[in-house]
């Protein structure tokens, strides 16, 4: 008997020598209290949360809670059912409606995950004969849409607008074709030029779906991310989100102004074929949206600390992933996986916590520590981690 196990040597190899040489696994953090949106407590010591997605701060926000717990007390713990059957509460249509109103769009859709949104309308939408052109840097949730899918997958040069023109222009124009963008590309922190890219794939007759996941409630006058931000909202056909960044719980979302949009509810196999959100979730959710639709004062704090942090860290001799902060990611670049490990725990022992992410998640091949910024950060706060930056860095050899 073969063992079907024998593929994954490589990488347990990979792990065994990282751990032999006793850095703490950064894969296997555990956080044994929370205190609020920016500070834990991790091996028993007060950790500043740098690396959680939680860019508007809103896990711990009073009424979320509150809707969250009377959902509980009102409707119980789950659903136990999908949408097309006995899971669709009012709870659900509410987060809908805040949604709508959210993006001012007819249609709104929401997941179990953000990863099944990916998985659902990427693969229900492009079919046999149809096209799907992709950011090569696209995220895992939209390439294994593209994998359950039976489209022809084109990808394209990161935030390229000439390769994509040139993909596109390639392909028979009476053919399907889809277009796949995201806003804000985690791993880097850098924004697309959706300006000139949806511009390009309507010129083609294109339709055009956007992954707002790291920037919805942060980037745009009105949170709804960067095609708001960049004036292309109209020309978006879908906007796919979830509630696990900004809103701060859990489910994902696809939003639309398509007039055919509901029936998707219908044959949709990764929403038909699961169970719907808890009720609770569902109301946290929509509580959450709704106040971020009044948000501005937290955006722009946001904006603060993101150009607070990249300067300070620059300053400080760290390579980072662009040139200016994009968006509320920011990306330092490490020089090997080894390296990055070490970094990661010299910090966690300093009192931080942020993302470690190596390939094949990263482009490039790069070992990266990933900092995702939260409108809750403090201008002390942002000091504090700088200070544990310089110590870190220093003690590791990543900064002279
Ligand atoms: C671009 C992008 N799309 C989709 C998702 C999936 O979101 P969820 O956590 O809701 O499954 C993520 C999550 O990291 C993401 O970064």
């Amino acid at each position: 008997m073969s063992d079907l196990f024998s593929k994954f040597d490589p990488l347990i190899e990979l792990r065994e020598t990282l751990l032999k040489s006793g850095v703490t696994d950064p894969f296997n953090l555990v956080m044994e209290r929370v205190e609020s949106p920016t500070v834990a407590i991790c091996n028993g010591r007060r950790t500043i949360l740098l690396g959680t997605y939680n860019y508007m701060g809103m896990t711990f926000d009073p009424d979320v809670v509150a809707a969250g717990k009377k959902a509980l007390d009102e409707f119980g713990s789950g659903t136990t059912g999908s949408r097309v059957l006995n899971g669709t509460y009012v709870g659900h249509k509410a987060v809908e409606e805040a949604l709508k109103d959210f993006y001012a769009m007819d249609h709104a859709m929401v997941f179990s995950t953000g990863y099944q949104a990916n998985l659902g309308i990427i693969s229900t939408i492009a079919g046999k004969d149809d096209y799907i052109i992709l950011d090569i840097d696209s995220h895992a949730s939209i390439y294994d849409g593209c994998a359950l899918g039976n489209a022809q997958i084109v990808p394209f040069r990161h935030n390229d607008i000439e390769a994509l023109d040139k993909r596109l222009k390639r392909m028979p124009p009476e053919a399907g074709k889809l277009v796949i963008l995201e806003g804000v590309y985690s791993m880097l922190g850098d924004i697309a030029p959706l300006k000139e890219m949806v511009a390009v794939s309507k010129a083609a007759g294109a339709m055009v779906l956007v992954d707002e996941a790291h920037s919805m409630g942060f980037i745009g006058e009105h949170g709804r991310g960067v095609a708001e931000a960049q004036g292309v909202l109209d020309d978006v056909d879908f906007i796919i989100g979830t509630f696990s960044k900004s809103v701060g719980t859990v489910g994902g979302f696809c939003v639309s102004n398509h007039p055919k949009f509901e029936i998707l509810r219908l044959v949709c196999r990764p929403y038909v074929f699961t169970a719907s959100l808890p009720p609770s979730v569902v109301a946290t959710a929509a509580t959450s949206i709704r106040k971020l639709m009044d948000s501005a004062d937290k955006r722009a704090h946001l904006w603060e600390n993101s150009k607070r942090l990249h300067a300070g860290l620059r300053q400080l001799g760290f390579k980072l992933g662009t040139e200016e902060p994009q968006s509320a990611i920011i990306a330092v670049i490490m020089p090997d996986l080894e390296k990055g490990a070490a970094m990661w725990e010299a910090l966690l022992n300093e009192g931080l916590y942020v993302n470690l992410a190596r390939p094949p998640a990263t482009p490039a091949g790069m070992t990266l520590l990933r900092c995702s910024l939260c409108a809750l950060h403090s201008e002390e706060q942002v000091g504090e981690i700088l200070g544990m930056f310089a110590a870190a860095g220093r003690a590791v050899g990543v900064i002279g």
